[in-house]
């Protein structure tokens, strides 16, 4: 077989699992493997004299050399099917009109095959947002480089790449990658050679202490947890696997991984110059405000905003503003009139310090 259709033949697989991707989180039982993401592990000590104007609340933030109305991102979710590009042209409009930030899904298809490039292009739609191009760090051992990073960001005019970490997802889908290898030596080659800012994020199964340390270390300018609690992988691939094996060991790693609350704990701390961004199973504006004290500096939610952009019309943005407004309430209640006075606020505890 030609390398050409060869790579046809795995862009036409890359595509239909995409769409079974879109499918099963659409209509599937895909949260919540076995695991919260644990904010409800911690409580703001409620401020009796907050000392400020509610309606002087501001929630916006600087960040990647954009200005933000909230720290909130669209996570990575789609492209590459045509259903993905019209979904990807709705998510965009979204996070213009909110001037939020918003991530693309996986762009390797794109990168092998340019037929599929248009259905991840937003940046027409979305002019003014801080937007992510995103890749798979394992396809650095596939033969991706500087120059496939390049093209990713140069194809939709991103401000910054992710690159996804995502173990777990793969060696439950039938024929998934297995060899993450090397990889954060390959990350540092990547932070080394580029001129835009490299974030390297988790998809659902957390970074951990030590993760994050590597990931200081190779150079990168942001983390996304991708914690546990929100949408499982496991979940996802085991209902789509044909292999007996798979699936029944998945069942014993439904609570698999690091929720997302202990994560941002654990990688706070490793580097002040690292941007942190919360997701996995961020659903509310107080799940967004204790992510941000817990260290992050925005917080992101892909399988609310995929069902709200499929739902009823102005859902995705109800949903937004709704995430806004507790945001802000909770902010209000401790006192916190901007984004650092709640990064940098001390009333936030763990439930049971907070019973004494
Ligand atoms: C249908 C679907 C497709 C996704 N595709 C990607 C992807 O291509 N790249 C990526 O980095 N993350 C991808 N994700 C992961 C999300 O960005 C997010 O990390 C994960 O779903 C956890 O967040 P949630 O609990 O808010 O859904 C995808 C998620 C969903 C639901």
């Amino acid at each position: 077989m030609t390398k050409k259709r060869k790579k046809l033949i795995e862009s036409s697989e890359g595509s239909r699992r995409k769409e079974e991707h879109l499918d099963l989180s659409l209509n599937g039982d895909v949260e919540n493997g076995g695991l919260s993401p644990g904010f409800e592990n911690y409580r703001f000590i409620h401020q009796a004299l907050p000392e400020l104007n509610f309606d002087s609340i501001d929630t916006g933030i600087n960040i990647f050399g954009r200005k933000l109305s909230a720290p909130l991102m669209i996570s990575p979710i789609t492209g590459g099917t045509m259903g993905g590009g019209r979904l990807n042209i709705r998510l965009a409009e979204l996070a213009q009109k909110k001037n939020i930030a918003m991530g693309i899904g996986s762009q390797r298809i794109a990168i092998e095959d340019g037929s599929f490039e248009e259905s991840f292009k937003v940046r027409k739609t979305a002019p003014d947002i801080l937007l992510f191009a995103n890749l798979g760090a394992v396809q650095l051992n596939h033969g991706f480089g500087p120059e496939q990073c390049k093209r990713a960001v140069d194809m939709i005019e991103a401000d910054a790449l992710m690159l996804h970490l995502n173990p777990m997802q793969e060696v439950f889908q039938d024929g998934g990658d297995h060899d993450f290898s090397n990889l954060a030596k390959k990350i540092a080659g990547i932070c080394k050679k580029v001129q835009f800012p490299v974030i390297v994020r988790e998809v659902g199964f957390g970074i951990s202490a030590d993760a994050a340390k590597m990931l200081a270390g190779a150079g990168v300018a942001g983390i996304d947890v991708g914690g546990a609690g929100g949408t499982s992988w496991i979940k996802i691939e085991s209902s789509r696997s044909k292999d007996p094996v798979l699936k029944n060991i998945s069942k014993s790693f439904m609570d698999w991984g690091i929720p997302t609350a202990e994560s941002l704990e654990m990688v706070s701390g490793v580097s002040s110059s690292i941007k942190i961004i919360a997701s996995g199973g961020i659903r509310t504006g107080l799940d967004v405000a204790k992510a941000i004290a817990l260290g992050a500096d925005i917080a992101g939610a892909a399988l609310p905003i995929l069902r709200a952009s499929t739902g009823s019309a102005g859902e995705a943005e109800d949903f937004i503003d709704e995430i806004i407004m507790g945001l802000k309430v909770a902010m209000f209640g401790i006192g916190a009139s901007n984004i650092l006075g709640l990064k940098n606020n001390k009333y936030l505890v763990k439930k049971d310090r907070a019973h004494k």
